[in-house]
């Protein structure tokens, strides 16, 4: 079967205005700051793909190696007929489900959501062409608004994999598991990914990798500004910056003024100024501890009923039942 047509529920207008409203925010605020999501244009996906091949960068080997190892146990668990992929990407490290789902028999339909167009597109035609008896239904979609538009009907499992639910902050992570929960009927599944907490000589080079790939990542969210909103940074003026926060548990990224500099942007009649040294906060991306995810599932309403890690014990991955 060929991927169906996408579902846009993020019009480029709607993007736009999401965009801007997120720039007038962030670059006002003091700290500056910018949300994550804007880092994925094509670029920032292919980019995004080439961290996940960086020797450094251990969470995504280290999710794939739970998931090989359990897929099997999800698929009989669940008995899911509908996989719904949130922040799905390439979904690469998904298709160990749709292997242990195929050899289990049952999955009908699988529904991968993302706000990159480009990255839904690739994937879409992809997992279609190697699954031909699954109906593929990819959403153009942001997770943070439009989890009330998942298809209904069936037993349904909800993947969101990567440690993409570190992005948020944690109260827009409490409300996204309410509306997970609420998009849910009783006896529906979650799966969630963590990266879990470890020593930070490990997570810190794993967000500045020595090839400067992550680098290029940051500051691509700063050509992703000028070239949607006809903004001027000076990209080459910031630098990447990956710090570990001991209290919070999360790593940041940030982009450094490394001089003084302007920025006009242009579609907002909005001008910045950065002082020398000044950082604009880019990424949040939180560690967590099992009894930490267990309880914040619990208290969204869904019940905890696997936690399996790789062998490491690097990566956690959470199978919870929906209340
Ligand atoms: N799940 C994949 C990709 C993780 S990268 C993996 O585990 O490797 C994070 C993905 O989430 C990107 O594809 C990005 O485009 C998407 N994303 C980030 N913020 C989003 C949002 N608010 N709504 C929908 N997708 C989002
Ligand atoms: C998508 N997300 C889980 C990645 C992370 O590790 O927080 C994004 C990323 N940022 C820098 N490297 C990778």
């Amino acid at each position: 079967m060929s991927a169906e047509p996408l579902e846009i529920h993020l019009e480029e207008q709607d993007l736009d205005r999401a965009l801007r409203e997120d720039v007038r925010v962030g670059l006002t605020a003091s700290p500056k700051w910018l949300p994550p999501k804007w880092f994925y244009d094509a670029r920032g996906s292919e980019l995004f793909e080439e961290i996940t091949r960086l020797p450094e960068y251990y969470p995504t080997r280290a999710e794939r190696a739970a998931l090989a190892a359990h897929a099997d146990d999800v698929a009989a668990m669940t008995g899911a007929k509908t996989l719904i992929e949130l922040g799905s990407g390439s979904s690469e490290k998904t298709r160990l489900l749709l292997d242990a789902f195929t050899r289990q028999g049952g999955l009908g339909t699988f529904v991968p959501l993302d706000v990159s167009v480009s990255a839904l597109r690739s994937s879409t035609e992809r997992i279609a062409a190697a699954y031909p008896g699954l109906r593929v239904r990819g959403i153009v979609g942001d997770f943070t608004r439009h989890l009330d538009r998942l298809p209904t009907g069936g037993r349904r499992l909800v993947a969101f994999l990567g440690g993409t639910i570190g992005n948020l902050l944690p109260a827009e992570r409490a409300g996204f598991l309410a509306a997970t929960r609420a998009a849910l009927e009783a006896g529906d599944w979650l799966l969630v990914g963590t990266d879990l907490v470890k020593d930070p000589g490990v997570v810190v080079p794993a967000y500045d990798d020595a090839a400067g790939v992550t680098a290029e990542f940051n500051r691509n969210v700063l050509r992703v500004v000028n070239r949607e909103l006809g903004a001027d940074f000076d990209v080459e003026a910031f630098r990447h910056v990956a710090v570990w926060d001991p209290e919070r548990e999360w790593i940041e990224m940030r982009l450094r003024a490394e001089r003084p500099t302007r920025v006009r942007v242009a579609a907002l009649g909005l001008d910045v100024a950065f002082a020398a040294g000044e950082e604009l906060r880019t990424e949040v991306s939180a560690k967590f501890r099992p009894a930490g995810i267990a309880a914040e599932l619990a208290g969204a309403g869904f019940v905890r009923q696997a936690f399996w890690t790789d062998p490491d014990g690097l990566f956690g991955v959470s199978l919870a039942r929906a209340d």
